[in-house]
């Protein structure tokens, strides 16, 4: 094949790879999650005054809220941000666990996690990063 045939398709490549690389950071999902957001973050709250409180049982309901949580179910989504919401779900089971257990060392462990969980999908697709967690 003649160079001059062959040079057009580096640009090419380059625009295939970066149309598929659908799940590369630095963008929001192809819907809004925000009222969904307000709930998940109450919920948090709510978790963390009761765990302050003692009050173990009474964050049972609200852990496993956050343990079912479907955001934009049946939606296309980047198959990383699935991945991340899945981690977040399986976390938030196992602060259930703690809360059920009245584990309360295992539980504090369990939320520091979860808040880790909220982070890790806002520095990949929350505009602006994970600031304001
Ligand atoms: C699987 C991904 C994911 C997880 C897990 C997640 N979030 Fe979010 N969250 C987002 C995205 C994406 C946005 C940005 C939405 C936008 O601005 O369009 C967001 C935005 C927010 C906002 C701002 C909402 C608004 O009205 O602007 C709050 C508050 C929030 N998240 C709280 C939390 C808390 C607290 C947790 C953990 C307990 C959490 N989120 C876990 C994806 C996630």
């Amino acid at each position: 094949m003649p160079r001059a045939m062959r040079q057009p398709f580096w640009p090419l490549l380059a625009a295939v790879l970066a149309a598929c690389a659908g799940d590369a950071p630095g963008g929001p999902p192809p819907f809004d999650v925000r009222p969904a957001m307000e709930a998940v973050r109450e919920d948090a709250a709510r978790i963390a005054r009761l765990l302050a409180a003692g009050a173990l049982a009474d964050a049972v309901l609200p852990a496993r809220r956050l343990a079912e949580l479907r955001l934009a179910p049946g939606l296309d989504a980047p198959p990383r941000f699935r991945e991340l919401e899945e981690t977040f779900r399986g976390k938030a089971a196992d602060l259930a666990s703690a809360l059920q257990a009245e584990d309360g060392a295992a539980a504090a462990r369990s939320f520091d996690d979860l808040l880790l969980g909220c982070a890790a999908c806002h520095a990949t697709f929350r505009p602006g990063g994970a600031a304001g967690r």
